[in-house]
């Protein structure tokens, strides 16, 4: 993960949201609270639309998959039974100068080589370091992990380089007097119930995964649904993270779209591979630029012990190349876990063999917060040439499609544009404006990813005929004010 940088480009975007009513920050009033964010009214359109192609793609449109929606709160048993209790921790280390509590591998390792005057930054922040070595060196750093240089060649002189991970540093004021690391586990607890002792303690879901394994006796023997398939679901998840930031693209509090889909074991290569395609393609779907997204697998020492591959989806967001999803062929683990804890038969029968049989689980995570700042890093374009600032947002994600302008206020034209708005209404979301210049009204509609724009001007009172107009080519043309929605709805589709 790239490190969270001051970026230009990332306080434009993130301005816009704000004031546009895309994102704004929880709590604004009261000093807002740290990585939480509320979805204003235009986001929380996108939102859902970003929500709702998931679903209609993942689920609706597919026969082998099926959708649920799960609680929250779930038995603390769950937990344990994922090794969430166990591992879902980050080492945590404070900085006894500044008092920064940090992860443990944010610290800064320094290789060191004893023949050239070689000495660079190993973690945190690696990501720029990368594009700097290759400038001064002409040459590829090739590893990411401080252990990979331990002992290693210099790459720049070949001779003999050490990684210095004694000389860990606080990553804000550079003190080396820190307090051991710490285990910190990353889920929130709460209580269930009226009383507060340890025996009534619950966690928020970290994850929307486990809702789904729980669950799998009960989808089997309701859906009549045969190997493979999957259970899809959407819905919120918490972690208490240490290093959060990089505006929504790490929170506290965000949304999953996870699809859990079960095969015969032997089979489970062959579906990670077109699930790795179909997700990527996905995103290619969205309207994102191919040339911003990347997959990149697993290496080995990355792996979970129990997984037989993960790669994940990358977009090159301003701050750098990052994760937006994860598909993981998770092979039996999950299903085998809830077995042992719960002593449940979680199983398939197999009618061609006649035996009961332990799926294979294919996985594909993803964000809906991060899905909408890739749309949205994605569409941000400063047009030049028109002294505007637009985003160029896939009309099916866009949160209005069109915005229906009176030219002036005067002559009736409010009146005839008003009367198309209330039936344009009836079919996709609209915006009616009346107030200001007509170049300013269009220009925060290009802020707001509008697609579309209808006015009405005089020669509407002559001919009965709008202009329709393109956001991204800034192409008018003129339509009879009936045929208003059916060309609409055209260009939707
Ligand atoms: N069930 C597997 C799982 O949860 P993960 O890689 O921890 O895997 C999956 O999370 C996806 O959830 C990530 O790729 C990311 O899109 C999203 N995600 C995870 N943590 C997040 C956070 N703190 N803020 C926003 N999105 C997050």
């Amino acid at each position: 993960m790239a490190k969270q940088v001051k970026n230009e480009q990332m306080d434009k975007l993130s301005s816009l949201c704000k004031r546009r009513g895309f994102i704004f920050q929880s709590s604004e009033i009261y000093g807002g609270l740290a990585s939480t964010w509320d979805f204003g009214p235009l986001g929380v359109e996108l939102k859902r639309n970003v929500k709702n192609l998931w679903w209609q793609d993942l689920v609706v449109s597919r026969e082998d998959v099926v959708g649920m929606d799960a609680s929250i709160l779930m038995h603390p048993k769950v937990w344990e039974a994922s090794g969430h209790v166990e591992n879902f921790h980050d080492p945590l280390i404070d900085c006894k100068n500044c008092k920064t509590r940090f992860r443990a591998d944010k610290g800064v390792f320094y290789f060191k080589c004893s023949d050239c005057d070689l000495n660079f930054r190993v973690n945190n922040g690696f990501l720029e370091m990368k594009d700097e070595f290759k400038k001064h060196f002409g040459a590829d750093l090739f590893a990411e992990e401080p252990d990979h240089y331990k002992n290693s060649d210099c790459p720049h002189c070949g001779g003999k380089g050490t990684v210095d991970a004694e000389k860990l540093a606080c990553p804000k004021c550079g003190s080396a007097d820190l307090s051991s690391a710490r285990q910190f586990n990353l889920m929130f607890k709460t209580h269930f119930g009226a009383s507060e002792d340890s025996a009534s303690e619950v966690y928020l879901r970290p994850e929307t995964a486990q809702g789904i394994f729980v669950n799998f006796d009960n989808v089997i023997n309701t859906a009549r649904i045969k190997l493979p398939f999957g259970i899809g679901q959407i819905g919120k998840a918490f972690r208490n993270e240490i290093t959060t930031g990089n505006f929504i693209f790490r929170s506290r509090e965000f949304e999953q779209m996870e699809m859990e889909y079960f095969v015969k074991p032997e089979d489970s290569q062959k579906w990670y591979e077109y699930w790795v395609n179909e997700r990527f393609n996905w995103y290619k779907k969205l309207g994102v630029r191919a040339e911003n997204l990347r997959l990149r697998p697993h290496e080995k020492e990355e792996l979970a012990h129990y997984a037989k591959g993960c790669t994940d989806v990358e977009y090159k967001f301003p701050f750098g190349w990052s994760e937006l999803e994860g598909i993981a062929d998770r092979q039996t683990f999950d299903l085998d876990q809830h077995i042992k804890a719960s002593g449940k038969k979680l199983r398939y029968f197999e009618t061609e063999t006649n035996t009961h049989i332990v799926p294979a689980v294919v996985e594909s995570s993803a964000g809906v917060d991060r899905t909408i700042l890739t749309v949205l890093a994605d569409a941000y374009w400063e047009d030049a040439e028109h002294n505007r600032i637009v985003l160029r947002l896939n009309p099916k994600l866009a949160p209005i499609k069109v915005a229906i302008l009176p030219l002036v206020n005067r002559d009736g034209m409010p009146d005839i544009a008003k009367n198309i708005f209330h039936d344009v209404k009836k079919h996709m979301a609209a915006f009616f404006d009346q107030g200001g210049s007509i170049g300013r009204r269009y220009r925060r509609q290009d802020e707001a990813g509008t697609p579309f724009g209808i006015t009405v001007d005089s020669q509407t009172l002559e001919d009965g005929t709008v202009t329709l107009r393109d956001r991204d080519t800034l192409e008018q043309v003129r339509i009879p004010k009936d045929n208003v929605v059916k060309a609409l709805k055209e260009k939707l589709e």
